[in-house]
C-alpha cells in the first residue's frame, strides 16, 4: 500500500522567481527511494516496465490510448463498453473519447457507492451559520437525485435540454446537477454572484427551458435575493417554462405561473429513477467563462472523459484515500466546484464538503474550525484567502487543531511565496505538501502539479511543477516555434489531447477552434505563459491574453469595457489588471468621457461601479477610474494597453518602444492622472 507522504515531503524554500538554483533542488533528489508504480495506481498494474513516477507518466504519454483505456475501464462503470479510446486531432480541434461507450455519470457517482456502502456520508453541508453542518449518506443523496430527475423529466425536460441552476453551494445544488445527468440533460450551473443580466445571458444562449434556485441565498450572514434575480433575467428569456424554487431560508417569496416549490414538488416524486443510458460524448454541462472578447464562452464538457479525469486527478493529485473528507471550498458556480467539489470526490466514493460561507465569517478562524469539526483530510483554496487569513495573524489558525490535514491544495491563480510558506508552515505545520494546481475551466480537471509525486520529491514554492498522467505540455516561442529545451518561457500549449478538455463553445464551434487550436496549428492553447526550469518543471507566468483573474475569479477586460462604455457619458475605456496585494489582480479603468459632459468625477464613477456590478457582478467592479482627456494609441488607432499596464504597475522605466504611438504627450497625462489618483 502506497502512503501519502505525510513527512517525507522536502520543500525548497527558493524564491518563487525564476531560476531556482539548480543544485539545490539536485540536493533533495539525492536518496530518493524507487516508487512502485503499480502499488500507488493499480490501474498501473498491466503496464509492462513501468516503475517509478516518472517512468508512468512517460508511459501515459508515450502509450496514452493503452494507458487511458486502463483507467476508465478501471474507473467507471460501463451500461456498454467503449470501442475506440481516443478519435482525437488537435490540428482539427476534434476531440472524442470513449466512442461507443455507453454509461451513466450519477450511476458512477451514487448508485455504485450505494450498493457497496449506502450509510457513508457523501456530503458535509458546512451552512453559513457556524456548527449547524448537515451531513448526507450516499443513499439520501441517491434518493434526492432521483426524486429531482422524476421531478424534471415530470416537467418536461428530455435528454439534450439544459437546465440552469442559479443556486448557492448546498445538497439540493448537488443533487441538481446529477439529476440532469440521471436524465441525460445538460446542466448550466451560474454563480450566485453573477448579476440578473449576466444570468439572463447565459441562460439565453445556452437555450434553458428550466432553471433551478432557491428563494434567498445566505453567506456571510448577509442574505441576497436570488429569486428576485431570476425574476428579472427571464423577463429576457423566452426559453424558460418553469422555474423551481428550494427554501433556503423561511421567508416567503413572490410566485408566478411558471414558478414550483421545488421541496414539496420532490416529495410527490419516486425514489428510484431511471438512469439514461448516455454516449460517452453526450453533453454533460456548459459552464460559461470569459474569454477576451466581451461575449463569455459556453464551454461544453462531456460525459465519461471528464468525470474520469477528475475522479483520476482528484485521486491521485490529493492523495485521496477511502474513508478521508475532502474540503474544496469554491463555489460550484466554478469549474473547481464542479470537478472537486462534486464530481472527483463522489465518483470516487469520496466524503466531500460544500462550504457555503466565506473565510472570515463569523471570524477569520472559520476555515480551521471546519477541519477541526469535520476533520478535513484535504484541503483545497484560493491564495486570494490565504493572503487576505495572513493579514489577521496566526492566533485564527493555531486555535484549533489541524491535525487531521495531509494535504493543502491551491488554485485559481498563482500563489506567492509568502503565501505558499504561510499555509505550508503556519496551516499545515510543516507536514503537508502544499499543492499548487495549474488548470483552467477548458481543462476539466488539474493538468500541472507537485503531486503525484516520488514521496520525497521536492516541491518548489510557487511551481505547479509537474504535469499529471497523459499530459504534456509544450512552449512555444514568439514566433510559434516550439521550445525544446528547459530553462525557457513561452505560449503554454499542450501537445496531446486528454479525456478532461472541452470539446466546443456552445453554438460556437468556430470560436473555439480559433482561440484554442488555430494559435499553434497541432496543439492546444491555453491562454497562459509558462516558464519551464531547468529541471523541467513548470510555473505559471500568467495570461497572455486580456483576461485578467480577481480573486480567483476570471474575467475579461472587454467584458467590463463594454458596460462600462454603455454609460451615454463616456467615450471609450481600456480596462487592465494590475497587481493587487490580496485580490492577486484588481481592476483599473481608464475613461475618457464625451465632450461636453458636465458631471462631477465622483459621481460618474459611483454611476460606471453600479453598472459594473449590475451587467455583471460585484466583483468586476474597478478599485479605480482614472478619467483621462485621451488614450495613448498607435498611429493605426490601437489602445496601446503595454503601456496602460506599465503605468498602473509603475513601472515606468521599461514603457517600452513608443515610437509607433500616435501623440506621445498622451502618455505623460496618463502619468500625471495616475499619479494624482494614487
Ligand atoms: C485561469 C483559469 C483552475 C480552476 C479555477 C480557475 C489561472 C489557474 C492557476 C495556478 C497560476 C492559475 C490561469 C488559468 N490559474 N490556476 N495554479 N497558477 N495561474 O479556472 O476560471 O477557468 O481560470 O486561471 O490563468 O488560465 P478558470
Amino acid at each position: 500500500m502506497w502512503l501519502p507522504c505525510r513527512c517525507t515531503t522536502k520543500y525548497v524554500a527558493a524564491s518563487i522567481r525564476r531560476g531556482v538554483s539548480a543544485s539545490s533542488l539536485h540536493a533533495l533528489r539525492r536518496g530518493r527511494s524507487s516508487w512502485n508504480s503499480a502499488a500507488f495506481m493499480p490501474e498501473s498494474a498491466g503496464f509492462e516496465g513501468v516503475s517509478g513516477r516518472d517512468a508512468l507518466h512517460d508511459y501515459s504519454v508515450s502509450h496514452s490510448e493503452n494507458f487511458w483505456a486502463a483507467v476508465a475501464r478501471q474507473r467507471l462503470n460501463w451500461i456498454r463498453p467503449f470501442e475506440a479510446v481516443q478519435d482525437c486531432d488537435l490540428s482539427q480541434g476534434r476531440i472524442k473519447w470513449f466512442e461507443g461507450g455507453k454509461l451513466n455519470v450519477s450511476v458512477n457517482c451514487l448508485d455504485r457507492h450505494v450498493h457497496t456502502c449506502p450509510e457513508r456520508v457523501a456530503l458535509i453541508w458546512e451552512r453559513d451559520e457556524r456548527g449547524s453542518e448537515v451531513r448526507y449518506t450516499y443513499r439520501e443523496l441517491l434518493e434526492m437525485t432521483c426524486r429531482l430527475g422524476n421531478l424534471l423529466r415530470r416537467h418536461g425536460v428530455k435528454k439534450g435540454d439544459c437546465v440552469t441552476i442559479y443556486m448557492p453551494t448546498c445538497p439540493l445544488a448537488v443533487a441538481s446537477m446529477l439529476a440532469c445527468a440521471r436524465i441525460g440533460a445538460a446542466h448550466n450551473v451560474v454563480f450566485a454572484g453573477f448579476s440578473s443580466e449576466a444570468l439572463a445571458e447565459r441562460i439565453r444562449d445556452a437555450q434553458s427551458s428550466t432553471v433551478i434556485t432557491v428563494n434567498q441565498g445566505v453567506r456571510g450572514g448577509k442574505i441576497t435575493e436570488l429569486k428576485r434575480t431570476v425574476d428579472a433575467a427571464v423577463q429576457s428569456c423566452p426559453t424558460v417554462r418553469q422555474v423551481f424554487v428550494a427554501m433556503r431560508t423561511e421567508k416567503r417569496v413572490e410566485v408566478t405561473d411558471r414558478d414550483f416549490a421545488l421541496e414539496e414538488e420532490m416529495l410527490k416524486e419516486d425514489v428510484v429513477c431511471e438512469p439514461a443510458a448516455m454516449d460517452s460524448e453526450d453533453v454533460l454541462f456548459l459552464l460559461y467563462t470569459s474569454g477576451s472578447t466581451g461575449k463569455p464562452k459556453g464551454l461544453v464538457h462531456t460525459q465519461a472523459g471528464y468525470l474520469l479525469y477528475a475522479a483520476l486527478t482528484h485521486r491521485y493529485v490529493f492523495g485521496y484515500h477511502d474513508g478521508d473528507v475532502f474540503g474544496c471550498v469554491a463555489d460550484i458556480g466554478w469549474i473547481t466546484g464542479h470537478s472537486y467539489t462534486v464530481y472527483g470526490p463522489l465518483a470516487n466514493g469520496g466524503t466531500t464538503v460544500l462550504f457555503e460561507s466565506t473565510p472570515v465569517y463569523p471570524d477569520p478562524g472559520r476555515y480551521w474550525d471546519m477541519v477541526e469539526r469535520l476533520r478535513i483530510n484535504q484541503f483545497y483554496g484560493a491564495p486570494t484567502a490565504i493572503r487576505l487569513l495572513i493579514r489577521y495573524g496566526d492566533q485564527w489558525v493555531k486555535k484549533y487543531d489541524r491535525s487531521s490535514l495531509t494535504t493543502l491544495g491551491s488554485v485559481g491563480e498563482p500563489i506567492n511565496t509568502e503565501a505558499w510558506e504561510w499555509y505550508n508552515r503556519v496551516v499545515g505545520e510543516g507536514r503537508c505538501p502544499v499543492v499548487d494546481t495549474w488548470w483552467q475551466t477548458e481543462t476539466g480537471g488539474i493538468c500541472i502539479a507537485p503531486k503525484p509525486s516520488e514521496p520525497d520529491a521536492e516541491i518548489v514554492p510557487g511551481m505547479a511543477m509537474r504535469p499529471f498522467f497523459g499530459i504534456k505540455p509544450a512552449l512555444m516561442d514568439t514566433e510559434g516555434k516550439l521550445l525544446t529545451s528547459n530553462n525557457a518561457s513561452g505560449a503554454l500549449c499542450m501537445a496531446q489531447p486528454w479525456p478532461g478538455m472541452a470539446r466546443t463553445i456552445h453554438n460556437n464551434h468556430q470560436r473555439f477552434l480559433e482561440t484554442y487550436f488555430q494559435p499553434y496549428p497541432g496543439y492546444f492553447f491555453t491562454g497562459d505563459g509558462a516558464y519551464r526550469s531547468q529541471e523541467g518543471y513548470y510555473q505559471i507566468t500568467g495570461r497572455l491574453d486580456d483576461v485578467i483573474n480577481v480573486s480567483g475569479h476570471r474575467i475579461g477586460t472587454a467584458e467590463i469595457e463594454d458596460v462600462v462604455n454603455q454609460c451615454s457619458a463616456v467615450a471609450e475605456s481600456a480596462v487592465i489588471g494590475y497587481s493587487h496585494s490580496i485580490k492577486g489582480q484588481g481592476v483599473y479603468a481608464f475613461v475618457v468621457l464625451k465632450k461636453g459632459v458636465d458631471m462631477q468625477e465622483a459621481d460618474l464613477s459611483k454611476e460606471l461601479n453600479s453598472m459594473v456590478s449590475e451587467k455583471i457582478a460585484k466583483y468586476a467592479c474597478p478599485d479605480f477610474i482614472q478619467f483621462a482627456k485621451r488614450l495613448p494609441k498607435t498611429r493605426s488607432g490601437k489602445i496601446m494597453r503595454r503601456v496602460l499596464r506599465k503605468v498602473v504597475d509603475c513601472d515606468l522605466d521599461s514603457l517600452g518602444d513608443l515610437s509607433t504611438l500616435d501623440d506621445p504627450a498622451a502618455v505623460q497625462e496618463i502619468i500625471e492622472g495616475h499619479e494624482k489618483l494614487l
